[in-house]
């Protein structure tokens, strides 16, 4: 298969510009992308999982605020500005709840208004607010790119030559503006002349491993195996996996790490086969305000998900659901966190706070 570049999201135009996004909730049978002209369709495309990955839904966020902002005439007031400011980012933030990067970039947007309040002409202030702050979303999508080769770059000197790692979910270019974040440890190790194999769970109850995750990596190149999650222990025990690495949604002050649901049983399983377990974030997707990660809200989604995922219904009709999203993987059964700015390892309180601290405001 001959890899073609796609991007997962883009800008076009200027101040009246849309978000073009891969809807990925039709991949892998149909890539196709959609044009959020509006703040609506960019919160329903981040509700709906149509963009999704924590760094993707904040760089889409940040668009997203441009889209709101549009609606204000250009001569509108400073007051005008900020209240709609306000209210475009109270809107976008309750699109998804546990996925940090979302309001990291969202305040990001608020506090890069805030920096130019003061500096600009009274007279007129919509319009010209409105260009740096697309200049903001525009760096925080940048930066992004930048961040998951550093993950990449760092990440790569844990895998050897003829290992196989396996990963939960897609935190692959897909979810990210470029490369990834877990999955850029797989390219930059096979960019680097390493023979690296993927074991890839399917990732129930959305499929993002066999509809993203597979189809990614067979892009790119990377062997890659599928299995259905309840198979992970079993290949650990077989001696098939040298590693585990994930990506994260939101990781508390100790390292306590919230991923997608079924990344804890992996790291148990992890645990008892002596395998070596990895998160891999940039540091937007830290939170230092929470102490562990008892805190971090984890979301509900509908139950037809479980019961009638990709059109079908696999279980009785008024059956009770549960369905929760994430689950969060204790600090201590992660070997190291892999970030932009080099490896945590041991994972506690005290080494995350040495490497995060300095590049996060809490
Ligand atoms: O519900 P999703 O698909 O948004 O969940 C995504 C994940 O859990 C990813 O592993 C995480 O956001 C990291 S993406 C680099």
């Amino acid at each position: 298969m001959s890899y073609q570049h796609i991007e997962t999201l883009s800008w076009l135009g200027g101040t009246d510009g849309t978000l073009r996004l891969i809807d990925q909730t039709l991949l892998p049978s149909e890539v196709k992308e959609i044009d959020c002209r509006n703040v609506e369709t960019v919160w329903e495309a981040i509700k709906k999982l149509r963009v999704r990955g924590a760094p993707a839904i904040g760089i889409s966020a940040a668009y997203g605020v441009i889209t709101g902002m549009q609606t204000l005439p250009q001569d509108a007031s400073l007051d005008a500005f900020k209240n709609r400011l306000n209210e475009v980012i109270a809107y976008l933030a309750s699109s998804r709840p546990t996925a940090v990067n979302l309001f990291w970039a969202l305040d990001r947007m608020k506090t890069k208004a805030g920096s130019l309040y003061g500096q600009k002409a009274v007279g007129g202030i919509a319009g010209a607010l409105l260009g740096d702050l697309l200049d903001e979303a525009k760096a925080i999508h940048e930066e992004d790119r930048t961040t998951c080769r550093l993950i990449g770059k760092y990440g790569q000197s844990v895998i050897k030559d003829g290992d196989t790692f396996l990963t939960h979910c897609n935190a692959g270019g897909l979810a990210t503006a470029d490369y990834g974040t877990a999955l850029a440890l797989f390219f930059a190790a096979a960019e680097s002349g390493k023979k690296i194999s993927v074991y890839a769970d399917e990732t129930r109850p959305l499929l993002q491993g066999a509809r993203l995750t597979a189809w990614e990596l067979m892009q790119r190149g990377i062997d890659v195996t599928l299995i259905c999650d309840s198979m992970a222990a079993l290949v650990m025990r077989q001696g098939k996996i040298n590693g585990v690495v994930v990506g994260a949604d939101r990781i508390a002050a100790n390292g306590d790490t919230a991923n997608k649901i079924g990344t804890y049983s992996v790291a148990v399983n992890a645990k008892v086969h002596n395998v070596p377990f990895y998160v891999a974030a940039p540091v937007s997707t830290f939170d230092l305000t929470l102490p562990d990660g008892s805190l971090i809200p984890i979301e509900e989604r509908l139950a037809d998900e479980i019961t009638n995922g990709f059109g079908k219904r696999t279980a009785p009709e008024g059956v009770k659901v549960y369905n929760p999203a994430f689950d969060v993987t204790p600090a201590e059964l992660i070997t190291g966190i892999i970030t932009e700015h080099g490896i945590i390892t041991p994972v506690n309180t005290d080494s995350v706070r040495k490497t995060v601290c300095r590049f996060l405001v809490e």
